[in-house]
């Protein structure tokens, strides 16, 4: 794209901004001028969504950034709401809604939406062979056949999803309905948490400098898209909807004063019921629900989030270098992780040790009790398992020192013998992470729903690394993203249910996926 197109777009970003991101501004017509929707259409929500470069303050200066604004051309006025910093704006639905999105790429290069977690048409789903080039459009129409939960969108455009998603485009999805928000906290205490890590120069500008092995580290943690934040909080009962959006980074979460992480609601939504743990993991592309009760515990006046040390971050040689440095230590507030890494670009590895964010405590809140049940959750029994016992494999692999997917990489059509299931039927799919002392963690996500985690076994000598995990996951509710330590073999059951055709199943370190950890799978009538 040549100059002047791009300050005519940029211009172009900046007039519309005040209107676009304004939250709940309705119009009957799109900034393009069209109508907004076609006659007789019965969609719940209508809205456009463009992908653009634009400009925000991370750390006191102008960043330049690629960010989603969003536009209500239908719906209720609480379906977009606007985000704090670069994220895209909130959309909130219904179970049972009809969701038409149009999609607006903006941008000087291919790219497409993903609605991660949600079951929806392969049409709907974001797969790379349906990005449309700068200047395209690309139109969503789907139901939400989700439970309520909090969900996200980001591009999935190919080998660009690292560098598009780095560059800030992602936003929250969040599905409701009022018999789920009933007996939790909701309104200001229901807040939202997208976990992010960045490099900024001193220009304040982005640095996507992602290392081959471990995908992109940055050494400064952002929360909803600024800098190791202090939030005000009073003393009450908060519901906080945790979102990794970070390209490679994986989080430890833990309170500073030790409390333990009341944990509420998974990928998928809410758990049965309430879980206490030390620590919780969350992988790129995990979420996770907490509840907090800042007059209880964690207690006030000042409480941090922090991301605790964990071991086998790196693989092979670099973890063992990173393991030697002590890294992130004696963090600064609000300085992120402070140094880099000698060598390698970025910040700190996999499994430093960390400040996420900050909680100051005033004046009392309203508080809930903690409810003893949360949901209904209906997992699949062994019996309709139809492999039960020989479960469809999927090793991490290694080939000319890039991850791979059963010594395969990703090609837009390819599909496997193994990738392709019925419709309808119930599987179990293991995925194995024993490539010996090269092993890194790695995010396994698999699109078209939601699974749950039926077991998980380590390799001898594999113990370290996964104890120094363990006790953090969340395996109690749902999941589309689960964390896959090295020498861990991880078995899911699966089902797609509702629609056949092309999906993709893929490791959410963004950059291993970039470079081909991603398969398709192809779902058949
Ligand atoms: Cu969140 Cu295929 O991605
Ligand atoms: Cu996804
Ligand atoms: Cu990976």
């Amino acid at each position: 794209m040549n100059e002047s197109r791009r300050q005519f777009l940029t211009a172009g970003s900046v007039t519309c901004s005040a209107a676009w991101l304004a939250a709940g501004v309705r119009g009957a017509r799109s900034f393009a001028g069209e109508p907004a929707s076609p006659k007789g259409s019965r969609a719940d929500i209508e809205l456009t969504l463009r992908a653009a470069p634009g400009r925000v303050s991370v750390n006191g200066k102008p960043t330049q950034v690629w960010r989603f604004e969003g536009h209500l051309d239908a719906g209720p006025s609480d379906a977009l709401t606007a985000s704090e910093g670069y994220l895209g704006p909130i959309i909130r639905a219904r179970p049972g809604q009809r969701i038409v999105v149009r999609f607006q790429n903006h941008l000087d290069e291919p790219s497409i939406v993903h609605w991660h977690g949600l079951d929806v048409s392969a049409e709907n789903d974001g797969h790379p062979r349906l990005a449309v080039p700068g200047g395209g459009t690309y139109a969503y129409d789907f139901r939400i056949a989700n439970r309520p939960g909090t969900y996200w969108y980001h591009p999935h455009a190919h080998q660009r999803t690292g560098a598009q998603v780095h560059a800030g485009l992602a936003g929250l999805l969040i599905v409701e309905d009022d018999q789920a928000k009933g007996n939790l906290p909701s309104g200001a205490n229901d807040l939202p948490f997208v976990l992010q890590d960045r490099q900024i120069d001193s220009n304040g500008q982005f640095i996507y400098n992602p290392n081959a092995m471990t995908g992109f580290l940055g050494d400064l943690i952002l929360v909803n898209g600024k800098p190791t934040p202090t939030f005000n909080v009073k003393a009450g009962t908060y519901r906080l909807r945790l979102l990794n959006g970070s390209n490679a980074r994986i989080y430890k979460l833990g309170w500073s004063d030790g409390s333990a992480m009341v944990v509420i609601g998974s990928d998928g939504g809410l758990l049965e019921a309430p879980v206490r743990k030390p620590y919780v993991m969350l992988a790129p592309g995990e979420r996770v629900e907490i509840w907090a009760d800042f007059g209880k515990a964690p207690v006030g006046p000042d409480v941090w989030l922090e991301s605790r040390s964990f071991a086998g971050g790196t693989g092979g040689m670099m973890g063992m270098m990173g393991m030697s440095g002590g890294m992130g230590r004696g963090m600064g507030r609000g300085m992120g992780m402070g140094m880099g890494m000698a060598g390698t670009s970025g910040g700190p590895p996999n499994g430093s040790r960390f400040r996420v964010c900050r909680f100051v405590v005033t004046g009392t809140g309203e508080r809930l009790p903690l409810p003893r049940t949360l949901s209904r959750l209906q997992f699949r029994s062994d019996r309709e398992v139809v492999n039960l016992g020989s479960p469809r494999r999927f090793d991490v692999t290694m080939a000319m020192m890039r991850w791979t997917l059963n010594g395969r990489t990703f090609g837009m059509d390819d599909l496997a013998p193994n990738e392709r299931i019925r419709k309808g039927t119930t599987e179990d799919w293991e995925f194995s992470n024993l490539v010996g002392m090269m092993a890194m963690p790695h995010p396994i996500h698999i699109h078209g729903g939601q699974f749950q985690i039926v077991d998980r076994a380590v390799a001898p000598g594999a113990g370290p690394a996964v104890d120094s995990v363990r006790e953090g996951r969340v395996e109690e509710g749902w999941k589309d993203t689960f964390l896959l330590m090295p020498g861990e073999r991880v078995r899911v059951r699966v089902r797609f249910e509702h629609h056949a055709g092309l999906f993709l199943y893929h490791c959410h370190n963004l950059e291993h996926e970039d470079m081909g950890m991603m398969r398709n799978f192809r779902v058949e009538v």
